[in-house]
């Protein structure tokens, strides 16, 4: 088992005893959050109402009740109990949006296995590089994704049980089990794993600067975060329907895109397919959708269609939108008022949060370009960057930190106790984000504090690119860093110096470029690679990314002092 586990437990304070209490779990009780989406809706007598109206880019539609979800979690965990996976293992749900995804989900954590959900569009070497930490057990994948995890299958040892859940007319390899959930036998009233409150439960892998990707474990008893935040910060009601468009290979996913709404029994849409303005505003009218969680991007590409476009659908049924996982700037604030007459209610915080914890809450006079206030629960500052105590001054930018003691937060990096420890000091858990707080105890986020490039909202770990350029045989040493963007943010932007005898050419640049895009995810991507004869760095030897950054952003280059001489 993962060591960094036996780390003491965050205690679950007093604003949380509300939510605790309405999800029937009192200290070191039963808590599974399998049980707690499905089965414990349908005992509260709303089995037949909607959990589930999925469509996909085609148009097809599927519909499910929570009585479904019961049955088919049941189904999915007994499924994987006769693939003698057990309590603990992980398993890697490498899927689109298929309905699978989301019964497999609920029914890993019924089996008190633990669920590390990734990008079906990661490439082999992303999905390599979290399978081998991880050391998954078993992977649930379709058809199209499955010769990614067959052409690294022999480097993965842990790995006993590849499950397709489209096979139908496939012929399957030996360690390849097929899985249709629709013919699965009745498993009802399989016996749901007792997990309680500090149980594993999802495992979600995030980038740093440094290092790998880590494993952020989190546990059942993080859903008395997920059940509470769904419920005030994004305003969820009984009668809603909800559409949350992040995949769950992103946390945003699977806390407020199973977890948050499930828990409290509101239907959710999913679309199982990529970003199109019209499609997006008729799945809002069809479906009538009345709360909506976004992200920056994807607003800034609704801008960039025109409020015409809005205009010509019905989305009369909106009642609250919100955005996470990235600055929101104000103008989408603005123009989401205008054009839908609502605003975006911006949210922050991150995989290892686990849920919302500084948020413009429903009722809280917004001020666009602001994330907001501290979640009720949720105790949160801004530190001195060198005494790493908290910054009285109002307006002065500090590192954002936050007392590690609200139910959802991370228990561990997956086998990486330094790592998880590097992220406390003085009782602060340091978020790696830097704001301001206004007079009135707003957060203004001003950027981070190291080299993760934020494009889409999607977090890109330096090292992971460097690592895969450095596959090439023209590759001596590279850099990425974050360029600006209108859309994105931020796009990656590689700096490469050639080995002895490699010319720098268009045909090179695409040739690298390729090699990129069978190892990575298109998220990761460099937008564009700049041949350079060298790059900065330290005395030391280090490479510093933030002189590059700066000079794409136009920014002054800050302290040089401990650069070496060119
Ligand atoms: O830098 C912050 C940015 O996204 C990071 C967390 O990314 P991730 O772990 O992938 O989780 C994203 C979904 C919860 C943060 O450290 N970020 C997130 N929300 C905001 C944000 N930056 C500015 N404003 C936000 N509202």
């Amino acid at each position: 088992m993962n060591p960094t586990l036996t780390l003491p437990p965050a205690a679950v304070t007093s604003p949380w005893t509300a939510a605790e209490r309405e999800l029937g779990y009192h200290a070191g009780g039963p808590v599974n959050l399998g049980w707690l989406t499905s089965d414990r809706i349908c005992a509260l007598g709303r089995g037949a109402h909607p959990a589930l109206i999925w469509e996909d880019s085609q148009g097809r539609q599927r519909r499910y009740t929570f009585d479904d979800l019961r049955r088919l979690s049941d189904a999915a965990a007994a499924f994987l109990a006769r693939q003698q996976i057990g309590a603990g293992e992980r398993v890697c749900l490498f899927l689109d949006r298929v309905p699978e995804l989301y019964f497999a989900f609920l029914g890993i954590l019924k089996l008190g296995a633990i669920v590390q959900p990734l990008f079906s569009a990661f490439g082999e070497d992303s999905l390599w590089t979290r399978l081998e930490d991880a050391g998954t057990a078993a992977v649930v994948t379709q058809r199209r994704h499955l010769g990614k995890v067959r052409r690294i299958r022999s480097r993965l040892p842990a790995l006993r049980q590849v499950v397709v859940v489209d096979a139908d007319g496939l012929a399957l390899e030996p360690g390849e089990v097929a899985l249709a959930l629709e013919r699965e036998p009745e498993a009802e009233g399989f016996p749901v794993y007792p997990a309680t409150a500090e149980t594993p439960s999802v495992l979600h892998y995030t980038s740093g600067t440094t290092g790998k990707p880590k494993g952020a474990q989190h546990v059942h008893g993080a859903l008395v975060g997920q059940f509470q935040t769904a419920r005030v910060a994004l305003d969820l009601r009984p009668d809603d329907v909800y559409w949350c468009n992040a995949d769950p290979g992103w946390v945003t996913g699977t806390s407020y895109g199973i977890l948050g709404p499930w828990s409290n029994g509101v239907t959710q849409v999913v679309l199982d397919s990529g970003f199109n303005a019209a499609r997006w505003y008729e799945v809002i009218a069809r479906h009538r959708v009345t709360v909506w969680y976004s992200a920056p991007t994807a607003i800034r590409l609704l801008m960039r269609e025109g409020s015409g476009l809005a205009r010509a659908h019905d989305l009369g049924s909106l009642r609250h939108l919100a955005s996470v996982g990235e600055p929101l700037n104000p103008e989408a604030v603005i123009w989401s008022r205008e054009t839908f007459g609502r605003p975006f209610h911006d949210t922050y915080w991150q995989t290892e949060t686990g849920c919302i914890v500084i948020a413009n809450l429903p009722g809280l006079e917004i001020k666009p370009g602001s994330m907001g206030k501290p979640f009720p629960g949720v105790t949160a500052t801004v530190l001195d960057p060198v005494r790493l105590e908290p910054i009285g001054e109002r307006g002065r930018v500090g590192l954002i930190a936050l007392r590690p003691d609200w139910p959802s937060m991370m228990r561990g990096y997956w086998g990486n106790r330094t790592a998880y420890e590097s992220r406390f000091r003085n009782g602060w858990y340091l978020t790696g984000d830097r704001a301001s707080i206004d007079g009135d105890g707003y957060f203004w986020f001003v950027g981070r504090d190291d080299d993760v490039i934020n494009t889409g909202g999607h977090l890109v770990g330096p090292f992971e690119i460097e690592s895969a350029l450095l596959e090439h045989a023209a590759v001596a040493e590279s850099a990425a860093v974050a360029k600006p963007d209108a859309v994105n943010m931020e796009v990656v932007k590689c700096f490469v110096v050639l080995k002895p005898g490699f010319v720098p050419s268009d045909d090179l640049e695409l040739e690298i470029m390729n090699g990129l895009r069978r190892r990575l995810s298109p998220l990761a991507m460099p937008q564009e690679i700049e041949f350079t004869d060298s790059l900065p760095k330290t005395r030391s030897g280090k490479i510093v990314r933030r002189v590059l950054r700066a000079r794409e952003f136009g920014e002054p280059l800050g302290d040089l002092s401990t650069l070496m001489e060119e």
